[in-house]
């Protein structure tokens, strides 16, 4: 039987407990992971689905989560619409051909996932299987994956960006129409392939002005969502990171989860929005403190977000590389018991 606590705190349900999952929890904090990694490239564990379905379970095993997430990435369907993509050890994600003009742009053809990324489709059937916890597919937003495709690779100031955006405009939104088709293409293929919810990571957004994000969120983004829901009734949850400075308008998006970083107290969120669930949003490097700080912090999220829709405990941003593995076991099991916590004052 499934354990649905996760998806019942998605729609705004009632939970026995609060449920938890982390982003990028699968990934080198864990020996598990390394261990695999000595052996194989990181796309060719996304490639492979017995490798993929096998890291994607690890942190479901080893912690204890209440769900699970397709181990894959943003960058993944890039390549095979025609980016020389490369994940460099020592500078992350590469991209050798970067769109800087209309003709790059040109360049680029439509995702065929059943002949693309077939390898996703076969990960997420294994998965569904084996899991006894919801699935959670994912997809860059458009924005994020405009910065990668235009920087061509992580970036400080994003001037080719904004180069785009503030000079070229209808250049820009022809990039951002490409690339919602894009995501489109990508999540319809998970979503038939059977995942139980999606997450759209929106990790650059928030180095916009708030009139840009925010027009950004009512013409693309919500579109995305917009289109899901005609068809499916899976939870869509959205994570703009960075961007508390526009949460005060953002009953203007449409998910029903909103994702949030440890730059915002919850409380304040529900007075924005009580219309949505929210996610989040203990700070990664709380995880490098000691057991009563990672307690005290926890437990303060899961109170501050007890009038919201619902709650779903993740961290405010991926866990980071050096975590140690004890602290993770140590916040899944305070935000599991956290009822018994809060009443007992320990
Ligand atoms: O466990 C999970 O969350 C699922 C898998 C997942 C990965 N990346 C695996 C990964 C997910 C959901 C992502 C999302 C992702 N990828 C985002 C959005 C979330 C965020 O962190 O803001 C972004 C911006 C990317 C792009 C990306 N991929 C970068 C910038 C890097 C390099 C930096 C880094 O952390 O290594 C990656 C590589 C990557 N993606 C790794 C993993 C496990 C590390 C690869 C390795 O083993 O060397």
């Amino acid at each position: 039987m499934l354990n649905d606590t996760f998806l019942l705190a998605c729609k705004g349900q009632k939970t026995d407990y609060t449920p938890i999952w982390l982003m990028r929890q699968a990934g080198r904090y864990m020996a598990e992971y390394r261990e695999i990694r000595q052996r194989y490239d990181f796309l060719t564990l996304c490639k492979t689905p017995e490798l993929a379905v096998e890291v994607t379970l690890q942190p479901v095993n080893i912690l204890g989560v209440d769900a699970a997430i397709l181990f894959s990435d943003i960058l993944i369907p890039l390549e095979p619409v025609g980016f020389d993509l490369e994940f460099s050890d020592k500078i992350g994600p590469v991209i050798h051909n970067p769109v800087r003009c209309r003709e790059d742009l040109k360049q680029l053809k439509r995702l065929n996932p059943n002949q693309d990324i077939d390898f996703i489709s076969k990960t997420i059937k294994l998965l569904k299987n084996e899991l006894k916890v919801p699935l959670i597919g994912f997809s860059g937003a458009p924005f994020t994956l405009a910065t990668y495709i235009i920087e061509g690779g992580v970036s400080k100031n994003f001037v080719n960006t904004k180069s785009i955006l503030y000079g070229e405009r209808d250049l820009f939104d022809d990039i951002m129409e490409y690339l919602t088709q894009l995501v489109l293409d990508y999540l319809h293929f998970q979503i038939e392939a059977g995942v139980d919810a999606i997450q759209i990571f929106d990790t650059w957004l928030g180095v916009l002005i708030p009139a840009d994000i925010l027009e950004i969120i009512s013409r693309y983004i919500n579109y995305i969502i917009d289109n899901i829901k005609n068809k499916y009734t899976l939870p869509i949850i959205y994570f703009p990171f960075n961007c508390s400075a526009i949460f005060e308008q953002i009953d203007l998006c449409n998910c029903d989860v909103l994702g949030v970083d440890w730059r915002i107290d919850i409380a304040r969120l529900v007075g924005f929005s009580s219309s949505k669930a929210i996610q989040g949003n203990l700070d990664p490097c709380a995880l490098f403190g000691n057991k009563r700080y990672i307690k005290d912090k926890a437990l303060d999220i899961i109170s501050s977000a007890k009038d919201s829709k619902g709650h779903i405990f993740n961290l405010g941003h991926g866990i980071l590389p050096d975590t140690p593995v004890d602290n993770v076991k140590y916040l899944v099991e305070v935000v599991h018991n956290s009822k018994n916590l809060i009443k007992g004052g320990v």
